[in-house]
């Protein structure tokens, strides 16, 4: 979808459609008075007989309203004013865009970006309008043999703001909000994609083909190359598995040449498929363990909008990727390998992988001697408990590098909660046999995950999110989020703007 910025009034707006919301009970935005006072009261009289109250998923779609330039008005319910804030927002550009997609109108005037929301500006309702508009739209067909394609699609959207003075800045909010979009959906399309297709080779391929495009740069490291770096604990993961383990390296130097800026670490958590290895899973909804290569999927999504943004920063992407399977070759509960930290772990139950394959990843982070590393994984089912799908969980060894992330969770709406990592919890991950078990047992699991993977982020600032609750939704809704591609890009943007 395109998207261009406007100031002016509704009512001289050559669109399509121009939407317009009306606050519960029955009152016009300025917008809407707008378009009331060119067309005499049209508007007033159609409210004042009860076909639009305001209330909030409500719509109305009006044809050749006097006065007024645009072939279709549509009037969007926006619920009681007073409680209008960022999910009430969100929720009204969902509904108008998902309504215009299916009006048949190609494009359309937007004017809900200028109904205020609490503590936010301009700038914030259109990179919002931005992200929620495309993700809208979005659809998952690439496995369907006949695509259900929508008749006139939206194409063109308008995001007006109020006043000139607004304008610039408005421009580049919508290139955020645009590029995080593109971002998103390519973390959806990742994830949505069958394990069968989705292999540690196809990402592989899908990140060189990214770094191709965008004129970053990729290396792909195979299992040859992570033997010779001794990472004895991803390679393990893969022992089951008939897919070759791949461990992929994306570099985006934004920073300038001879700045010596450090890098900051981006580790993705790239399970293709998690069956739990010997220590099986049980068989319902073990579909949904596809969605196990969400964190990579989130960290090649933010390099996609990262490259399109052009950031004054140093990012490197760091994704190990396989599949955990059963087999004669698996790797058994008792287990233990040699990480390339040289720590060894006793592995207990071979379903908790993803630490696994991440400690080695944090290890090799060193080489960058990066500004900080943060990794993102779909890593527990007790986070899921804890914070269930609104937050993602998060954890750091530096309260900053926490509050920065929590912040851009905020102002992205894609929130993630700040965790304990205190030392009491590291006892549960004692080991008879190795430095360390794998597991910590059923009480606070996430966290003794967490502290687990603290152990390998000794040298640097260190961060993990724990998407296991938000990168995917189940049911009737079933499909990846693209979650944490907002928060992760406007963290990374605020760090760019020093
Ligand atoms: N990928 C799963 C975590 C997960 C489970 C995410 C359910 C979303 C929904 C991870 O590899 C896993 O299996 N973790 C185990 C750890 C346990 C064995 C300590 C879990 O959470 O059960
Ligand atoms: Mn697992
Ligand atoms: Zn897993």
């Amino acid at each position: 979808m395109e998207f261009s910025i406007k100031s002016g009034s509704p009512e001289k707006q050559r669109s399509a459609c121009i939407v317009v919301g009306v606050f519960e009970p029955r009152k016009l935005t300025l917008a809407g008075e707008l378009i009331d006072n060119a067309s005499k009261g049209y508007l007033s009289d159609i409210i004042r007989r009860g076909d639009m109250e305001g209330k909030s998923g409500r719509t109305l779609l009006l044809h050749n309203v006097p006065g007024v330039l645009g072939d279709r008005v549509m009037l969007v319910g926006l619920g009681r004013e007073k409680d209008f804030r960022e999910l009430e927002y969100r929720a009204a550009i969902h509904t108008a865009v998902t309504t215009l997609n299916e009006t048949g109108a190609f494009d359309g005037a937007l004017y809900l970006t200028e109904v205020a929301v609490r503590k936010r500006d301009a700038n914030w309702r259109v990179r919002q309008a931005a992200m929620v508009a495309q993700d809208a739209v979005y659809r998952f067909d690439a496995m369907k043999s006949k695509k259900d394609e929508v008749r006139r699609p939206l194409r063109k959207l308008t995001l007006a703001v109020e006043r000139r003075n607004e304008l610039a800045g408005a421009e580049r909010a919508m290139s955020e909000g645009s590029a995080i979009a593109s971002g998103l959906a390519l973390a959806k399309d990742l994830g949505n994609l069958p394990g069968n297709v989705c292999t540690p080779t196809y990402l592989a391929e899908r990140a060189v083909e990214l770094a191709r495009e965008t004129g970053m740069s990729c290396k792909v490291l195979d299992r040859k190359d992570c033997e010779e770096l001794k990472m004895g604990s991803f390679l393990s993961v893969a022992n089951g598995s008939r897919q070759p383990p791949k461990f992929i390296v994306l570099e985006y130097n934004g920073a300038g040449k001879g700045t010596g800026a450090k890098p900051i670490v981006l580790i993705g958590k790239g399970i293709t498929f998690d069956t739990g290895g010997i220590s099986l899973k049980p068989g319902e909804g073990m579909d949904e363990m596809k969605f196990d290569m969400c964190g990579a999927a989130s960290v090649l999504g933010t390099m996609k909008a990262v490259a399109a943004l052009k950031p004054n920063l140093n990012i490197v992407a760091l994704i190990p990727t396989t599949e955990n399977m059963p087999g004669g070759a698996a790797t058994k509960p008792g287990d233990i390998v040699t990480t390339m930290s040289g720590q060894t772990v006793e592995i207990l139950n071979t379903d908790a992988e993803g630490r696994l394959i991440l400690n080695d990843a944090l290890t090799y982070a060193e080489r960058y001697h990066p500004a900080c590393v943060v990794d993102i994984a779909t890593l527990t089912g007790a986070c899921v408990i804890a914070l269930g799908h609104v937050a993602s969980g998060l954890y750091s060894n530096t309260d900053s590098l926490a509050r920065e992330l929590a912040h851009a969770g905020d102002e992205a709406h894609d929130r993630a909660w700040h965790m304990p990592l205190w030392d009491e919890y590291q006892e549960q991950l004692k080991s008879n046999f190795a430095d360390m078990a794998n597991i910590g047992g059923r009480p606070a699991g996430s966290v003794t995950a967490a502290c687990f993977l603290s152990r390998f982020a000794k040298k640097f600032q260190w961060a993990h999110l724990d998407i296991a609750g938000t990168a995917w939704k189940s049911g009737a809704a079933k499909g990846a989020t693209g979650r944490p591609v907002p928060l992760l890009v406007h963290f990374l943007l605020h760090r760019a703007a020093g």
